[in-house]
């Protein structure tokens, strides 16, 4: 019992060093306690990151929407799971109870059982961010189906190739939806997506903006009318811990998305240690992510984490900005919110506006404040911390990843001292290593490399969809052993962590991860386009902006260049969306290679950063003349 709430620092290194003493015992006490389970485990944990294959719980039985719903009902049957609040402040709030969840799951469920979805099938969910949203996830986990969300901001294309990466036999959309003042077309969205996914068999349509659209005969149908007429009892398929709950897209350096494949039992154990942990979280607190749940922060704290604790989850869907820049806080104030989990971009962004939309709310319910996704800057912290938490409530700058399921380096509010732009240290169970350029571990203090994780933990990704030898070679073939992350981090004088950014060609806009390869492809498929490098560059809001340079092909050049940069972020915003669009983009008649045709995007970057002045040695460029004419025109 005593582990499961670490609540002062002495505590956290005991259970710390306990944890990776003994993993074993540490995460089988953790799992017996606080979880139901059908059957027990035959072994907490096998491993080997040289195929890679790690298991945890293996052989246990269970189903997660019990953890997360059937279980608290007795005690909890009344009390607010999901607090939905509309995009349309004047639209009331709803609270959906555990009893109320516990039916619209199941009837979600039959939904889906009537449409041939059973245990193993895929089925993609494109939906706003409505209540329907985080029930179908879970009537999916019901009846061991796997969900694939997609974040309803990506483009009919980003859809279709998610789609058929993983086979998906049905989508589940809405007519439309609201983002502050606009509404967007989903379902035309998924008719595009649609003519290139012959696998589809249904799709089924909840209503939300009340548009007219189109239903295709025999593959569409509205929601709401099979959901009335479904029971409210389905009983929970029973699913072996192995066996996978999601799978969830992430851009990576090079090639098409990557479907991270994530696992029940581990998964589950892990989010809701962290929530409880990571946001002390109480009984009667009202707890807030502002993400959207089509990334992994929505799953694991929205959804998943924060149910299996018996909390009162809240889902936002409109954005910050409507009707005004108070939107947050006047939400914060309305529901009494006690913590308060956000992206660093937001915190950017609002901090540009007048004081006033902060300061005249009460924000005094407030006890934890969350940050994720980016780097927080100092002068973000600060803001954050004056003017929301006013001084005392934490802030924990949580680092961790889609591909490692849960929050991996983070402070405990009111257990980690903290320090602005540290993500402090590691969670219980996790075990960092900094890493040299020669592959050897950095040991000691005040150090930099690159960041790997040395041991499993039990939401770690167990593979990429159909694709293991390219998990293989992304995560455990840089350094042999571990699991390579992808980031640069330092350690200092007391073994605290900064994560210092992306060391491969992700680059993170608004909080968003972004490949600079599929969107270089996009531009290609500009007539006018024969070659593009992308980097990105430093932006007040959004951490980093995309900068391209952009080669046009001879019957090009006489095109008018704005016109041109028009259509290449229009071409980006149909292949990904236009979170992927171009800040600047630069013609110009090459780019730096190496003698081996390698594009040097380290050079880019430094001009687009307008730090011209530390460029390294270009002579050994194959064309190093192209670097003064990139200079001279730069923009
Ligand atoms: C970055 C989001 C600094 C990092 C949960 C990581 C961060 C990538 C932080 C994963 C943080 C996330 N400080 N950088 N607190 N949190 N990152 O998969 O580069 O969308 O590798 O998961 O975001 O982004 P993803």
């Amino acid at each position: 019992m005593s582990n499961y709430h670490i609540k002062h620092l002495e505590e956290y290194y005991k259970v710390y060093r306990n944890s990776v003493r003994e993993p074993e015992v540490f995460w089988e006490e953790i799992a017996e306690e606080h979880f139901s389970w059908r059957k027990r485990w035959d072994k907490v944990l096998s491993w080997d990151f040289k195929k890679p294959e790690v298991k945890w719980f293996e052989g246990a039985k269970l189903n997660i929407t019990e953890n997360c719903i059937d279980r608290h009902l007795r005690t909890k049957g009344n009390k607010t799971a999901i607090l939905f609040e509309p995009n349309n402040p004047d639209e009331e709030a709803q609270h959906i109870t555990y009893n109320s969840l516990y039916e619209r799951v199941n009837q979600f469920a039959n939904v889906l059982k009537d449409h041939a979805i059973k245990k193993g099938d895929r089925v993609c969910i494109y939906l706003p961010m409505i209540p329907e949203l985080a029930i179908s996830l879970l009537a999916c986990a019901r009846i061991g189906a796997i969900h694939s969300v997609v974040f309803a901001g990506f483009s009919a294309t980003a859809l279709s190739t998610r789609i058929n990466d993983s086979d998906c036999k049905m989508v589940i959309t809405s007519d439309g939806s609201y983002r502050g003042k606009k509404s967007i077309d989903l379902k035309g969205i998924v008719d595009e997506g649609l003519e290139d996914c012959p696998g589809v068999e249904t799709v089924l349509v909840a209503k939300r903006i009340n548009s007219e659209i189109d239903m295709k005969e025999g593959r569409d149908k509205w929601l709401q009318p099979l959901l009335n007429t479904a029971s409210k009892e389905c009983e929970p398929e029973i699913i072996d811990a192995e066996d996978p709950l999601f799978i969830l897209y992430t851009s990576g350096s090079t090639g098409q998305p990557k479907g991270m494949v994530h696992s029940t039992a581990g998964y589950m154990v892990y989010t809701a240690y962290t929530f409880k942990n990571v946001f002390n979280y109480r009984t009667n607190d009202v707890y807030w992510c502002t993400a959207d749940i089509g990334w992994i922060t929505g799953h694991s704290y929205i959804v998943y984490g924060p149910l299996a604790n018996g909390a009162t989850t809240v889902m936002f869907e409109g954005v910050p900005s409507y009707p005004d820049f108070g939107r947050f806080w006047e939400i914060v104030a309305k529901h009494k919110i006690t913590q308060f989990y956000t992206a660093p971009t937001a915190i950017r962004a609002l901090a540009k506006e007048k004081l006033d939309f902060v300061s005249k709310y009460d924000l005094s319910s407030l006890k934890v404040l969350g940050s994720v996704g980016e780097p927080i800057n100092e002068e973000a912290w600060h803001w954050y911390n004056d003017n929301v938490g006013h001084g005392k409530s934490p802030i924990v700058d949580t680092w961790w990843q889609t591909e490692t399921g849960g929050i991996m380096i983070t402070p405990l509010p009111y257990v980690t001292p903290t320090i602005p732009t540290y993500a402090t240290l590691p969670f219980i169970g996790i075990q960092p290593a900094l890493m040299d350029e020669n592959g050897d571990e950095i040991i000691g203090k005040q150090v930099d490399g690159r960041l790997c994780i040395k041991f499993p933990w039990p939401s770690m990704a167990r593979t990429i969809w159909g694709n293991h030898q390219r998990y293989k070679e992304t995560y455990f073939s840089a350094y042999e052993n571990k699991y390579f992350t992808g980031d640069g981090a330092l350690r200092d004088a007391v073994g605290y962590y900064r994560i210092t950014g992306r060391v491969d060609d992700v680059i993170i806009v608004s909080g968003h991860n972004l490949g600079t390869a599929p969107i270089e492809d996009a531009i290609n498929e500009h007539p006018a386009v024969a070659e593009s490098a992308i980097v990105g560059f430093p932006h007040d809001i959004k951490g980093n902006a995309l900068y391209g340079y952009v080669i046009m092909k001879e019957a090009g050049e006489s095109r008018d260049p704005d016109n041109v940069r028009k259509e290449i972020n229009q071409i980006i915003t149909e292949h990904i969306g236009p979170i992927a669009k171009l800040d600047k983009i630069q013609f110009t008649s090459g780019l730096p290679k190496t003698r081996s045709g390698k594009i040097m995007r380290r050079i880019l970057r430094k001009i687009a950063s307008n730090d011209i002045l530390n460029l390294g040695d270009t002579s050994t460029l194959l064309n190093p003349e192209v670097v003064e004419e990139i200079i001279d025109n730069s923009l």
